[in-house]
């Protein structure tokens, strides 16, 4: 049967880096984002006896090697859960530039487990869903869901799973996205996570910190206190990008343009323009700002050069099924 997903990308507020299972997806700390309305990935799969082998298409491009596996490697979790062994087509599209810090593998993994499970006539909870699409990529499991959304960590794979801390319409904050550079990152998030684990001293502090910061941040969003949710949240990227930066070898996703406008995000908050940045691994920045604040920040990036293009998101919703299937 064929079946159609969407589901929108998501930025992490408290981050997660690094895996205390490998095989499983399981994180090291449990970790929390808001959903971002309008980032997407609209995804159809078609199992059925006429394909002789797995066909994987992504933004008009038919994938072959690793991008493929991967794909590959989720619908045999998925085929092995239904029991089937029926081949699939894949295709999906990305309404934005994949593997630039904009987690397109979020929303692709997302979308792509919904239509999945759905196509082999699987009838799952959210919960089941977000277990399913975590051990295809690990921020995918918060995409099933809109709003503020945690991932907790678990220690078994039934145990780690997404939650709803709080619908999209609870407290409407946005995600001013300063894109400066919109090709592939060097490092995968994937290997990346996996070398800092490795080789930063300061890892095991980072985790400590980030289920503090996790419990803050919950009672901030509980509070509808703006200020408390962008200034942890621009902590926790920080101490993230510090671990990043103290691994061997040294991962500094940033690029000259993300270190201006981190600066230009504290003057702008010194004048009373309150905004806060976070960043994933890669040199784009997300700024976090209130309703009101929103178009003076998307003019000011407008006249900075090194901002190619700028992405501004409400909190979007759940990952769902749609009747507009792309073949
Ligand atoms: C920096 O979920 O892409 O965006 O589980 O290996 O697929 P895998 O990694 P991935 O890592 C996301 C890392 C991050 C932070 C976050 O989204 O929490």
């Amino acid at each position: 049967m064929k079946c159609t997903a969407t589901a929108n990308s998501n930025i992490a507020l408290i981050k997660y880096w690094g895996k205390a299972d490998d095989k499983l997806f399981l994180p090291t700390n449990s970790n929390l984002s808001i959903t971002l309305e309008g980032l997407n990935s609209h995804t159809t799969v078609d199992f059925s006896s006429d394909y002789k082998e797995d066909m994987v298409n992504i933004d008009g491009k038919n994938m072959e090697g690793e991008k493929k596996e991967k794909v590959v490697k989720q619908l045999n979790l998925i085929r092995n859960i239904a029991n089937s062994n029926l081949k699939a087509k894949v295709v999906s599209k990305n309404n934005f530039p994949s593997a630039a810090g904009m987690a397109s593998s979020a929303s692709g993994f997302a979308a792509l487990t919904v239509a999945a499970c759905a196509s082999l006539g699987m009838n799952l909870d959210k919960k089941q869903l977000s277990i399913i699409s975590r051990q295809g990529s690990g921020s995918s499991c918060r995409s099933i869901y809109g709003g503020y959304v945690e991932w907790v960590k678990g220690k078994k794979s039934e145990g780690s799973y997404a939650v709803k801390v709080a619908d999209e319409n609870y407290f409407d904050i946005r995600d001013v996205i300063a894109i400066v550079e919109q090709e592939e990152k060097k490092v995968s998030s994937r290997a990346g996570m996996a070398e800092t684990i490795k080789t930063c001293p300061l890892y095991k502090s980072r985790v400590d910190a980030a289920e503090d910061n996790l419990l803050k941040i919950k009672r901030a969003i509980k509070e509808k206190d703006f200020s408390e949710i962008g200034k942890i949240a621009e902590f926790d990227c920080l101490l993230m990008h510090a671990t990043m930066i103290a691994t061997i070898p040294s991962l500094l996703y940033w690029s000259p343009a993300t270190i201006k406008i981190i600066k230009l995000v504290q003057e702008w908050r010194e004048e009373g323009l309150e905004s806060y940045f976070t960043i994933d691994a890669g040199p784009n920045v997300h700024i976090l700002t209130l309703p009101e604040n929103e178009k003076e920040i998307v003019k000011r990036l407008r006249e900075i050069n090194d901002v190619k293009d700028i992405k501004s998101c409400k909190i979007g919703g759940d990952a769902a099924l749609t009747e507009k299937h792309l073949f």
